[in-house]
């Protein structure tokens, strides 16, 4: 027995250790009740007794090693003072980038901001349902919520040039980098074991342009977490090159999307591996379903490797089969 954090630190476990990203949402009707009564999601994130349940609702259905708490890369951007709505059917929202009043915020006011994010923390790490398991905190990478935060919604599949002229992108790099150390140093402090970085757009920038705005800004908040004593994660989804991301960025595990070949990465990475199946795999029959965790698992035999998809669960999927994988996944030998 052994968390993530000691698997990752070199110490033996039984079995392949395994959560998910978006393991807490819509494809539990649990979720769906409490979403339901709850129209507003930023209030529902900051409410943290309901956040609490709804982060620990995966681990009372499923073996799972970690919890991840429920809450959002776009707290980054509603602590500097944007405004952020999530609206159904079409996804984020965000206000008006007023860059003046966002240079001003201080790590007092970010931190009082989110406040109910450490507070949802601290609850949760007295809970006997965390017992050996690692409590993952998170932030959305430099990149990624620049783009939101420039973008104002999710892009499509090209990136706005309008996002590389901003006149004030170095100041905002730097802004976002600040609120971005405070924020994880306080869900370290809170009881966090182990910090994810989700770049979901780094597939969509070109690489001579990677180095500013990805692996510089990634590698100093990689460096700072290291310091406080926990290991990170990196998911720098769709991005061409994992093997010279992790060689200048250095996470202490690297999460892989499910366009990528399992097999090339193994050979080619040494750092602790997490994720890649495809999410579309645990909407299939059970029997391809496992046939596809197999080949992970086969794959990864002789690496260290951390069970989880290559992106989020999503909604349409079955609790069912995802208690099925848990357990194929936990049995395998
Ligand atoms: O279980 C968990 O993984 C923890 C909770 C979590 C959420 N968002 C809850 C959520 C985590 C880790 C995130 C990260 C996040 N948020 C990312 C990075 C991962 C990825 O998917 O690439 C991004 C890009 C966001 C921004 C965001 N938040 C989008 C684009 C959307 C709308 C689209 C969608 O997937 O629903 C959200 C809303 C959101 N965040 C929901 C949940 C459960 C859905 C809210 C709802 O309508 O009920």
């Amino acid at each position: 027995m052994g968390t993530i954090k000691d698997y990752i630190r070199g110490k033996k476990i039984d079995s392949t250790p395994i959560w998910f990203m978006r393991q807490a949402g819509r494809y539990l009707p649990e979720f769906r009740e409490i979403r339901s009564k709850n129209s507003n999601f930023i209030n529902l994130c900051l409410n943290p007794s309901l956040s609490k349940e709804i982060s620990i609702q995966p681990l009372k259905r499923f073996n799972l090693d970690a919890l991840i708490i429920f809450s959002d890369i776009l707290f980054i951007p509603y602590a500097l003072g944007q405004f952020v709505e999530f609206e159904k059917n079409f996804g984020p929202k965000l206000g008006e980038l007023n860059y003046k009043n966002i240079l001003t915020k201080s790590d007092e006011e970010i931190s009082l901001k989110l406040n109910p994010i450490y507070e949802l923390i601290k609850l949760i790490s007295k809970d006997a349902i965390l017992n050996n398991k690692d409590l993952i905190g998170f932030t959305g990478a430099t990149w990624t919520i620049m783009v939101y935060m420039l973008n104002k919604k999710s892009p499509k599949k090209k990136i706005d040039e309008n996002i590389f002229n901003y006149p004030h992108q170095d100041d905002l790099i730097r802004k976002i980098i600040q609120a971005q150390k405070i924020h994880i140093k306080n869900q370290v402090e809170s009881g966090a074991s182990l910090i994810q970085i989700f770049d979901s757009w780094a597939g969509l920038l070109d690489e001579d342009k990677i180095e500013k705005y990805i692996y510089q800004p990634t590698k100093e908040i990689v460096q700072f977490t290291k310091k406080l004593g926990v290991e990170v994660i990196c998911f720098p989804r769709n991005i061409k090159n994992y093997r010279k991301y992790c060689e200048i960025v250095n996470p202490s595990a690297i999460s892989i999307d499910y366009t990528i070949d399992p097999k090339k990465i193994a050979e080619s990475i040494n750092l602790p591996i997490q994720g890649g199946m495809d999410p579309k795999y645990l909407l299939l029959d059970k029997n391809d379903m496992l046939k596809n965790a197999k080949k992970y698992l086969e794959i990864f035999k002789n690496h260290k490797y951390i069970f989880n998809l290559g992106h989020g669960v999503l909604p349409e999927t079955k609790p069912e089969n995802v208690k099925i994988l848990v357990d194929y996944v936990k049995d395998f030998k």
